[in-house]
């Protein structure tokens, strides 16, 4: 009896641990016990009253007994099916039971042995369990008592060496056979052949026994241990009713399968069983018993968002990113690539479309531009006055804004020959290699200046005076006009007068040519012109000289043109400190006589060798008042330039000095005009290239003479200017006759 109660205590320990892991997923009814010793007890099946699944023939009651051993005393706690037969485990998918049986043995000291199990309504599983037969001396058979199966194993065995070599259930010492489903109840019968006679020494009994697949595993020292063993798991297919689903289903009161779940078909072909649907788990045979799985918190296929829905999930993708969200499928995909390249080429085809646009509409501008300034700037009338003048057509030329920018370089910095008040002079270089001044002018706008402005250009264009910078041509699509003059290229007379800044200073005999020259020009522009022009911005910087000391009279931005019916024009006093006519200052009124004390101011320059006007001069700034107060003083050669000064100059010197007061005389009208004053300083010249002509001291005399009797008019100068202008004229020309 030890021996048996030694085996139970190690059956317990086994069943114990097979039912800690049924513990988590055992589901009952509410208030039923839902174990049994270590043994799980889920529904359909129970241990009370109410607790377990029941319809006519059919009951899940299992007897959940505590036995106290009478030896140990220790209490064994069993869960008992139908007639004594102990559950080790339940299973509701698969619906499965296992349960212990008995091994059948025979030795040689007893007839036969014979052993039975009845499940009932269930079924020994004939996939998960094996017929076993151990023994060498031994044939044992298997029956189904509910119908005729039979199946029995005999084994023999002669060789003791192979018997104890043998390994697995492969025929010598042990045999396993499967058997057809649905068998309820069997018995096994055990014989032998020789009464163990030639094997007792090493194998005096024989074993036969169905058990779980996999829980006995035949060797020599398994079978010395077997006679030890007296119980086997079992599985037994469990299924609820005889009937199967469809027929099940129609009776809807015995249905066992709750919500959310389906039936099955039995394996064993007996009944059927329950299932939770797919996305659901749990109990099928309860109320609610098939819950809701959160897909989310476990395996999904989901590659970012999962959202659980009752029995299923779907899966989604963060915003921004696109793919079904499947890990299979299409998945998430991150658009920052895509939409960066998205964005790049959308973006490099509208900077494309913009640029084009921009550039096609720029250019569109541009030339609308170019035509609205080459209007405002009087293109029109220009072109239609110099088609008037057919012969001089072909001296100015309009040029283009294009043909000046390449000439200047695009107006670069370093092509600027000077800035001055007009505007800034840039050096130029035609396509045929001829180097031109071009000159920005500031001027612009109003229609009046515009027609002033083209009359001057049309006016200079036909001026071909050997002392008056050519002008080739104009440009009138930029916004301020654009006009193109010969290249002057040895500096400003100014330069040339400026101690500081020319130690080889003009000679005499040069400085005099060079006013006669200007003196021409002026009495050209004056007289000669077919309109005449009052230069208005006569000063030593704005007569240029060339290699050869030509001067060139240039810069007529303020330029006016006197119609000839008039004798003089009211403008907005415009021109130089220093060289601005002082009555003009006052009247704004202007006519050639303002020339004609620019010019002075210049001829006192030439002959002082000082600027017209200077800061830093002792007594007086103002270089003319400062030499009409030293001539008044008589303090002439004091103040001429030491340069020039010398024997053979003097008296010329004296005479330009005298004739320079005349030009700067208060009263415009006592001044004399530049033509008379052209011609005293050619007969200046002339009398250099012929000393035997004399008479300068004569024409002193008569020129203090004269200084003094305007000096006496200056005061009612304003009052009766008509008179002394005659005089002056009468005066001048009896002079000159004289001179000559
Ligand atoms: C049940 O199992 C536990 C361990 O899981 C064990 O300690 C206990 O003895 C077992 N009880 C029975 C009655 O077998
Ligand atoms: C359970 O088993 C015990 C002892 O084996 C027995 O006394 C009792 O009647 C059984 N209970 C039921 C409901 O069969
Ligand atoms: C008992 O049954 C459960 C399923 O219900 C299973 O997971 C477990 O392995 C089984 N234990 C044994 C010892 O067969
Ligand atoms: C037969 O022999 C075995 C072991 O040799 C022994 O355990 C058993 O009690 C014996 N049976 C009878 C009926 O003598
Ligand atoms: C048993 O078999 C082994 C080899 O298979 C052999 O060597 C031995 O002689 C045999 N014994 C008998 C008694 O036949
Ligand atoms: C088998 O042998 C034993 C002892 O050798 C004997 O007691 C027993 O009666 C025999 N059994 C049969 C069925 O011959
Ligand atoms: C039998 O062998 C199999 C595989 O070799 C093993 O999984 C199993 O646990 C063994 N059974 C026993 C009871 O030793
Ligand atoms: C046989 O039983 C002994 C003790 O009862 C044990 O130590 C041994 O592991 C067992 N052999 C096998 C193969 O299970
Ligand atoms: C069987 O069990 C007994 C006592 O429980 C032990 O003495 C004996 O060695 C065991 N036999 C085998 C083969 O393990
Ligand atoms: C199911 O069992 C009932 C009662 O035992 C019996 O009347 C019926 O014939 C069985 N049906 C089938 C299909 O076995
Ligand atoms: C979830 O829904 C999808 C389609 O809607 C279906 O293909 C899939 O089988 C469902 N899964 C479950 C567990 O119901
Ligand atoms: C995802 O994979 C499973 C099996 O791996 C397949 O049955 C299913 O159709 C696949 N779904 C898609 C959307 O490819």
């Amino acid at each position: 009896m030890g021996f048996l109660n030694s085996l139970h205590l190690k059956l317990a320990l086994l069943v114990t641990t097979a039912a800690t892991l049924a513990a988590a997923e055992a589901q009952t009814k509410p208030g039923c016990n839902n174990k049994c010793g270590n043994v799980s007890v889920p529904y359909p099946f129970g241990t009370s009253e109410n607790c377990y699944y029941r319809d006519e023939d059919l009951n899940f009651f299992l007897n959940c007994t505590t036995t106290t051993s009478p030896s140990s005393g220790e209490a064994t706690t069993q869960l008992i099916y139908g007639d004594n037969i102990p559950v080790l485990n339940i299973s509701l998918d698969p619906p499965e039971l296992t349960v212990s049986a008995d091994v059948s043995y025979h030795c040689y000291n007893s007839s036969y042995s014979y052993n039975w199990m009845k499940v009932g309504k269930f079924s020994i599983s004939n996939t998960e369990n094996r017929f076993t037969v151990v023994g060498c001396d031994t044939y044992a058979y298997f029956r189904d008592l509910s119908s005729t199966f039979r199946t029995g194993s005999m084994l023999t065995c002669s060789n003791e060496t192979k018997f104890k070599e043998a390994g697995g259930c492969s025929g010598v010492g042990c045999c396993q056979t499967s058997f057809p489903q649905a068998i309820t109840n069997y018995d096994i019968t055990l014989r032998s052949f020789e009464n163990y006679s030639d094997v007792r020494d090493f194998n005096p009994c024989g074993y036969a026994f169905i058990a779980k697949e996999g829980s006995f595993n035949f060797s020599y020292r398994e079978l010395l241990n077997l006679s030890n063993r007296t119980q086997f798991p079992v599985v037994v297919d469990w299924s609820v009713s005889n009937q199967t689903c469809p027929e099940a289903q129609k009776d809807k009161r015995s249905y066992a399968c709750k919500q959310n779940s389906r039936c099955k078909e039995s394996v064993s072909g007996i009944g059927y069983y329950c299932v939770c649907e797919d996305g659901f788990r749990g109990n099928p045979y309860l109320d609610t018993g098939c819950k809701d799985i959160n897909e989310c918190d476990g395996d999904n296929r989901c590659s970012r968002k999962c959202h659980n829905v009752n029995g299923n999930y779907t899966c989604s993708c963060p915003w921004g990113y696109f793919g079904d969200g499947y890990t299979n499928g299409s998945g998430c995909k991150s658009p920052i690539k895509e939409i960066l390249l998205g964005i790049s080429i959308g973006l490099l085809v509208i900077f494309t479309l913009v640029s084009t646009l921009c550039w096609g509409n720029k250019q569109r501008t541009l030339k609308q531009l170019r035509r609205q300034y080459f209007e405002q700037n009087g293109g029109n009338y220009m072109l239609q006055q110099l088609h008037q003048q057919q012969g001089y057509t072909d001296r100015t030329k309009i040029f283009t804004e294009d043909e000046l920018k390449i000439a200047t370089n695009n107006f670069d910095e370093s092509r600027i020959l000077g800035r001055g008040g007009q505007g800034t002079v840039y050096k130029g270089i035609l396509p045929d290699n001829s180097i031109v001044a071009i000159k920005r002018s500031r001027v612009g706008g109003d229609s009046r200046q515009v027609k002033d402005f083209v009359n001057e250009v049309t006016v200079l264009s036909q001026i071909n005076h050997r002392n008056v910078v050519k002008l080739f041509g104009c440009c009138l699509e930029t916004e301020v006009p654009l006009l193109v003059y010969e290249f002057v290229d040895n500096g400003t007379l100014l330069d040339h007068i400026d101690t500081l800044k020319n130690e080889h200073s003009l000679s005499w005999e040069t400085r005099l040519r060079i006013a006669a020259e200007i003196a021409e020009a002026i009495s050209y522009l004056h007289s000669s012109a077919s309109i005449p022009i009052i230069h208005r911005d006569i000063k030593s910087a704005n007569i240029l000289l060339n290699h050869n000391h030509i001067a060139k009279v240039s810069d007529f931005g303020a330029s006016r043109l006197v119609p000839l019916n008039e004798s003089q024009v009211s403008t907005v006093v415009q021109g130089t400190l220093g060289y601005l006519d002082p009555e003009y200052l006052l009247t704004g009124e202007l006519n050639e006589k303002s020339d004609v004390y620019s010019f002075g101011v210049v001829l006192v320059e030439l002959i002082t060798g000082n600027k017209a006007v200077e800061f830093n001069r002792s007594g007086q700034r103002n270089l003319a008042m400062y030499f009409a107060s030293s001539m008044k003083e008589d303090n002439l050669w004091q103040i001429l330039d030491n340069r020039v000064l010398d024997q053979k100059n003097a008296e010329q010197l004296k005479e330009v000095a005298f004739l320079a007061r005349r030009c700067i005389r208060m009263n415009g009208e006592e001044r004399p005009t530049m033509k008379e004053v052209a011609t005293e300083l050619e007969g200046l010249i002339a009398m250099k290239k012929h000393p035997w002509v004399k008479g300068g001291d004569m024409m002193s005399e008569e020129c203090k003479c004269l200084l003094g009797h305007v000096a006496d008019g200056y005061e009612n100068a304003s009052a009766s200017t008509s008179a002394a202008y005659d005089s002056i004229q009468k005066q001048l020309a009896f002079e000159i006759e004289d001179g000559r």
